[in-house]
């Protein structure tokens, strides 16, 4: 089943926003759109650990593509790439993306909830995550879409923003760790404005989304129910985006004048509270076959 129709109005809000924010991606320094087409911005080392050994020569779908960056580096590793995502925009920017690197995708504007549908074909992989899972009000029937768009044996790869994360207060400037939002997902959105996006660029007139938050618990048994078997849920403690304040850099990267937002960087607690909270979790599972 859809999610509730109720839901129409929210995904209308989300993808105006979207929308909004192609342009700003496109040009940051946080994609690092040039580095990308130089092939100087690779994927995340976990999901390039975890997943790239077994992409090359399959047919791999992401889910809510953006501008199809993620996507173009799997079809890098070797894969046949589709990417989805209900912003036109986006997927004007993935072809143009896609003909300015010569990486062949092919890229489909739809809602994930209508992928099924729009796609008319099965995948061995399907991938998705870095800042998906929030824009979606029903995880369950999130599940059941990835579990109809998956071969007998296909992958289900998800790379995610820890429900932990999502619950602790970002705007805080003292350090603390403070728990202000939901873990469990509710129906009704949790409502959010502002005027910039998680990546350097210009402010913009403050703008409204709507997000949800899923349990582990809620995604790991939505994707058992949907048929799948699951093969790990690993917990990490680096996040690809600067999540809080007190976060500081790991890794290679390209150091920028104010020392944040760079490609290539990962991010982590300070080592007094590394150990305090889970920041991603990677996920693996297979569609039993018939
Ligand atoms: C943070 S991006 C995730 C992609 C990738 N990790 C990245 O950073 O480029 C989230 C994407 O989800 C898409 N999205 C949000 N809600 C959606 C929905 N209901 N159906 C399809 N796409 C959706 C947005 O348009 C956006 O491109």
């Amino acid at each position: 089943m859809p999610p509730d129709p109720k839901h129409a109005a929210h995904f209308d809000t989300n993808r105006q926003w979207w929308d909004g924010v192609v342009p700003i991606h496109e040009a940051s320094r946080g994609y690092n759109r040039p580095g990308f087409l130089r092939g100087e911005k690779p994927l995340c080392p976990v999901e390039h650990a975890e997943l790239g050994p077994l992409v090359a020569g399959k047919k791999l779908l992401h889910l809510q593509c953006h501008f199809g960056m993620d996507t173009l580096n799997w079809a890098r590793l070797g894969a046949t790439v589709t990417g989805l995502d209900f912003s036109l925009p986006a997927i004007e920017a993935a072809r143009r993306l896609s003909a300015d690197s010569g990486i062949p995708g092919r890229f489909v504007q739809s809602n994930v909830y209508d992928a099924a549908a729009a796609l008319g074909e099965k995948f061995d992989i399907v991938y998705t995550g870095i800042g998906a899972l929030n824009w979606l009000p029903d995880i369950r029937a999130w599940a059941r879409v990835v579990a109809s768009c998956l071969s007998d044996n296909g992958l289900l790869y998800l790379y995610e923003g820890h429900p932990m994360l999502w619950t602790l207060d970002q705007e805080r400037d003292d350090d603390l760790l403070v728990v202000s939002e939901r873990y469990f997902e509710e129906p009704e959105p949790m409502v959010f404005e502002g005027d910039t996006t998680y990546v350097d660029g210009p402010k913009f007139e403050p703008r409204r989304t709507c997000e949800w938050n899923h349990g582990l618990g809620e995604i790991v048994t939505a994707v058992v129910d949907a048929g799948l078997r699951i093969a790990f849920v690993h917990e990490h403690r680096e996040v690809p985006w600067q999540a809080l304040p007190m976060m500081e850099a790991v890794g290679p990267g390209t150091a920028g004048a104010d020392g944040r937002y760079q490609s290539n960087r990962m991010w982590r607690l300070p080592e007094a509270q590394r150990n305090l909270v889970p920041l991603m979790y990677s996920l693996l599972a297979v569609k039993s076959g018939a």
